[in-house]
C-alpha cells in the first residue's frame, strides 16, 4: 500500500508492503553511496539487506538506547561520510527504531545542509508515529530532543515482518502511541484494540495510526496547531519518563499520562485496553520530581499549559489550564506521594 504525506515540494510516500525490506532497491534510489544507520539491537540482517541493495552501501551501527542519541554518534557518522567521500547526491537511511530513525535524520538534514533521508522503522512506535512527520534530533545535556530539524524523509518503507523480531514490552510501547492516535480520532480504530488480538490487526493498526499522523502532519508541519494533539498524554507522561527513567518505556508513559486526561467514561474503556497490552495503569512514581520536570518542560508559557483532554473517545480538546490544574489533574487520578 502506498500513502502520500502531502506536504508541497517536500511530499513523500509510505509504502507499507510486508517483504519489502528484501527488495529495498525497488523502493528506494540506492544507486549511489548510501549510508545505512541502525543499531546493536536491530537483527543485523535488516539494514545488511540496505546496504547490500546500494550501488555503494556502508553502515555505522550505534549501541541500542536512547543515549545514542548524542553528539558522539552525530558526529561519527558525519565523520564516516566525509571521510567516505559523500556528496550532495548520495543519501542516508536509518534501519531501526525512532532512535536510529532521529539521530539519521538529523544527519542527514545537516550533512552538506541536507541529503536525500530514508526512514525504514522496525518498531511499532516507529512505524506508528515516529518514521513520519520529519522531526529529527538528538538529546543535550540530559534535555530529550533539544538540538534538531524538520527534515522530512524522501520515503518511509515499513516492513511489518521485521516485528517477528521486536520483544513483547516494545510491541506493546508502540501500541500505546497507536491508542493515543485511536482515542483522539478514531473510535474505530480504538474498538480493534477493545475487541481484537492487536498482534493479528498490526497492518491495520499501522495503516489507520498512519492515515492520522499523515493528515495532522500535512495540516500543521511545524507544530504551530494541531499537531499538538499528537502530544496527548505527553505532558503528564513526559513528568514520569522523568521521575523513573530509565525503568519505562516511552509508551508506557504516554499510556499513564492519558489516564489523568479522559473523562471518566472513556477512561473507563481506555483502562481495560492498556491492561489488555500490558501496558501500566499505575505506577509508584515522585509526584513532586515529575511535576518539577513537567513544569521546567512548559516554563514561558506565563504558568498555564495547552492540554490535551479526551472527553469522548475519537475527538480531542485543547484546553488552557494552570500548571497547579495539571498538577490537580495528576494527583486527582494517581493521589499524593505516599
Ligand atoms: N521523531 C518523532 O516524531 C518521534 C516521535 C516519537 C518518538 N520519537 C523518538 O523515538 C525514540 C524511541 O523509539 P523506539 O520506541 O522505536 O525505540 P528504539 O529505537 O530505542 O528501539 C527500541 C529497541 O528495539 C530494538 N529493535 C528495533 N527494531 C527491532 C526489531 N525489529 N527486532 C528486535 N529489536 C528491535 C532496538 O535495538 C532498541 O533496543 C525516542 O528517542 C523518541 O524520542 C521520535
Amino acid at each position: 500500500m502506498i500513502m502520500t504525506v502531502d506536504l508541497g515540494n517536500r511530499s513523500y510516500d509510505i509504502i507499507t508492503e510486508r517483504g519489502s525490506l528484501h527488495h529495498a532497491a525497488e523502493y528506494l534510489d540506492l544507486d549511489r553511496k548510501v549510508m545505512v544507520v541502525t543499531d546493536d539491537g536491530v537483527p543485523e540482517e535488516y539494514a545488511e539487506a540496505v546496504r547490500a541493495a546500494a550501488k555503494d552501501g556502508h553502515t555505522v551501527t550505534v549501541a541500542q538506547g536512547e543515549a545514542s542519541k548524542c553528539f558522539e554518534q552525530y558526529q561519527r557518522i558525519l565523520s564516516e561520510m566525509l571521510s567516505l567521500g559523500f556528496g550532495r547526491g548520495d543519501c542516508v537511511v536509518a534501519v531501526g527504531g525512532g532512535v536510529c530513525g532521529d539521530l539519521a535524520g538529523f544527519a542527514a538534514a545537516t550533512y552538506m545542509r541536507g541529503v536525500d533521508f530514508y526512514n525504514v522503522p522496525t518498531t511499532v512506535l516507529s512505524m506508528v508515529d515516529s518514521s513520519v512527520g520529519g522531526k529529527t534530533a538528538i538529546d543535550f545535556r540530559g534535555v530529550k530532543n533539544v538540538i534538531g530539524a524538520f527534515k522530512q524523509p524522501e520515503r518511509v518503507l515499513i516492513d511489518a515482518d521485521v516485528l517477528k523480531t521486536l520483544p513483547k514490552r516494545q510491541i506493546s510501547n508502540g501500541f500505546a502511541e497507536a491508542v493515543k492516535m485511536a482515542l483522539t480520532f478514531d473510535e474505530e480504530l480504538f474498538s480493534v484494540f477493545e475487541t481484537e488480538d492487536p498482534m493479528s490487526y498490526v497492518d491495520k493498526i499501522i495503516t489507520r495510526s498512519l492515515l492520522i499522523k499523515k493528515a495532522v502532519v500535512e495540516a500543521d508541519e511545524t507544530e504551530k496547531g494541531l499537531r499538538r494533539v499528537l502530544n496527548f498524554g505527553h505532558t503528564i507522561g513526559h513528568g514520569i519518563e522523568a521521575a523513573v527513567s530509565p525503568e519505562l518505556y516511552h509508551g508506557e508513559c504516554v499510556a499513564l499520562g492519558m489516564l489523568p486526561m479522559c473523562s471518566d467514561k472513556v477512561r473507563a474503556r481506555l483502562l481495560p485496553v492498556l491492561s489488555k497490552l500490558k501496558l501500566p495503569t499505575r505506577y509508584d512514581f515522585d509526584r513532586e520530581k515529575a511535576f518539577e520536570a513537567i513544569t521546567h518542560d512548559k516554563k514561558g508559557g506565563g504558568g498555564f499549559v495547552k492540554a490535551i483532554v479526551v472527553n469522548e473517545v475519537g475527538s480531542f480538546e485543547e484546553i488552557k489550564m494552570t500548571l497547579d490544574g495539571l498538577y490537580g489533574k495528576m494527583i486527582s487520578y494517581y493521589g499524593e506521594n505516599k
